[in-house]
C-alpha cells in the first residue's frame, strides 16, 4: 500500500462505481477486517450499505455493545438479536461438527433475511490478502461467513481490502477512526463460545463461559498469548459456603503460536492462576472448579471442540 489516504480515496471511488445506485450488505463479525471494510464502504455509499451484526449469543462479553458504539454513526446498522434462535437451533446437539454446522446455517439464514429485506445486490467482504492465499488449513478455512456468496444470490462481491496485509488494515482502520478495534486482538473463532463448551449449549453454560473468558483475557494480557481462553468442560463436585454443589468445571488455556497450526501451552505464575481461579469460581454460583490446561498442540487442539 503506497499511502493510506490515497488508498482510501481510490477504494471509495471503486466501491461507488461498483455498487452504483444499488444496495449492499456486509456481515460484521466484531473483528478489525469486517469493521474496516464496513467503514470504508459506508464512506463510499452511505446508507446504501447495511452493516449486519448477528448477535448469536455466542459472542464475547461486551462485543455487541462495542459494535453498537463503534458504528453508532451508521443509520443503517442492523443488530439482529438472534440469541434465542441460535439456542433453539442448537437444542440438545452435542456433536462438535454438527454444532458448527447448525451455527453456520443459522448465521446464513439470519443474514439472508436482512439482505432480502434491504434488497441488497452487492455483498461487501473484509477479505484480506492472507485469507486468499491461506484458504486451506488455517483459521479462516472454517469461518462461518465463508459460504455467504454461494447461498445468497448477489449481483457482485466487493472486497476492497483483498490485497492488504493485517498491519495495513490496521493503518486504514486508524485513519477511519476505528481506534478501539485497532489494538491487537486475539483471534476468536467464528462459532464463538460454542467451541468452548463441551456438550449441549445452554444459557447457563454460556453465561459461565462468557464471564470466564473475560476474566482470562484480562488476567493473561501481559503474557501476550496467541490465544487465552476458558472452556466449560463438564461437571464435578465442590463445596460452596456450607453446601456441596455439583457444578461446572472451567478449564483455562493460554497458548503461544505463530499460525494456530501448532501451539505451546504457556507457563503462568501461580499467583495469577489463583487469581483467575478465585474470580471464575466467584463469578457464578454453579462453578465448582477451575483447572489449567498444560497440553500443547498437538496432541490437543487450541479450542475444545
Ligand atoms: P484448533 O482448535 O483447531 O484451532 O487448534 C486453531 C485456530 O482456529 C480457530 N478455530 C476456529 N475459527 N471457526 C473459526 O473461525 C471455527 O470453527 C474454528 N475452530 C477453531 C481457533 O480459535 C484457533 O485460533
Amino acid at each position: 500500500m503506497v499511502d493510506v489516504d490515497s488508498f482510501i480515496t481510490e477504494k471509495v471511488t471503486e466501491i461507488e462505481d461498483a455498487v452504483g445506485d444499488e444496495n449492499a450488505v456486509i456481515a460484521l463479525s466484531g473483528g478489525v477486517d469486517s469493521s474496516t471494510a464496513a467503514a470504508l464502504a459506508y464512506e463510499a455509499i452511505g446508507d446504501q450499505l447495511t452493516a449486519v451484526y448477528v448477535d448469536t449469543g455466542l459472542m464475547r462479553k461486551g462485543e455487541t455493545e462495542q459494535i453498537r458504539e463503534t458504528f453508532s454513526y451508521m443509520d443503517s446498522l442492523r443488530i439482529v438479536d438472534a440469541q434465542e434462535r441460535f439456542l433453539d437451533a442448537l437444542g440438545e446437539t452435542t456433536d462438535p461438527e454438527e454444532k458448527r454446522h447448525i451455527i453456520g446455517e443459522q448465521f446464513i439464514r439470519e443474514f439472508e433475511t436482512v439482505a432480502k429485506d434491504v434488497d441488497a445486490d452487492y455483498l461487501v467482504q473484509g477479505t484480506i490478502y492472507p485469507d486468499r492465499i491461506e484458504s486451506e488449513g488455517t483459521i479462516k478455512s472454517h469461518h462461518n461467513v465463508g459460504g455467504l456468496p454461494e447461498v445468497v444470490d448477489f449481483e457482485g462481491i466487493v472486497e476492497p481490502m483483498r490485497d492488504l496485509y493485517k498491519d495495513e488494515v490496521r493503518e486504514v482502520a486508524r485513519e477511519l477512526d476505528l481506534d478501539a478495534l485497532v489494538a491487537e486482538r486475539m483471534p476468536f473463532p467464528g462459532p464463538g463460545l460454542a467451541v468452548r463448551i463441551i456438550g449441549e449449549i445452554t444459557a447457563e453454560k454460556l453465561e459461565v463461559a462468557r464471564e470466564a473468558n473475560h476474566v482470562v483475557e484480562e488476567e493473561l494480557e501481559e503474557y501476550e498469548p496467541w490465544q487465552a481462553l476458558a472452556a466449560v468442560i463438564g461437571k464435578a463436585t465442590g463445596v460452596k459456603g456450607d453446601n456441596r454443589v455439583h457444578g461446572w468445571v472451567v478449564s483455562v488455556r493460554s497458548v503461544e503460536s505463530r499460525d494456530g497450526m501448532t501451539a505451546r501451552a504457556q507457563e503462568i505464575d501461580w499467583e495469577t492462576l489463583q487469581r483467575i481461579q478465585s474470580r471464575i469460581t466467584g463469578s457464578h454460583e454453579n462453578v465448582a472448579r477451575v483447572v489449567y490446561d498444560v497440553t500443547h498442540k498437538p496432541p490437543a487442539t487450541i479450542e475444545y471442540e
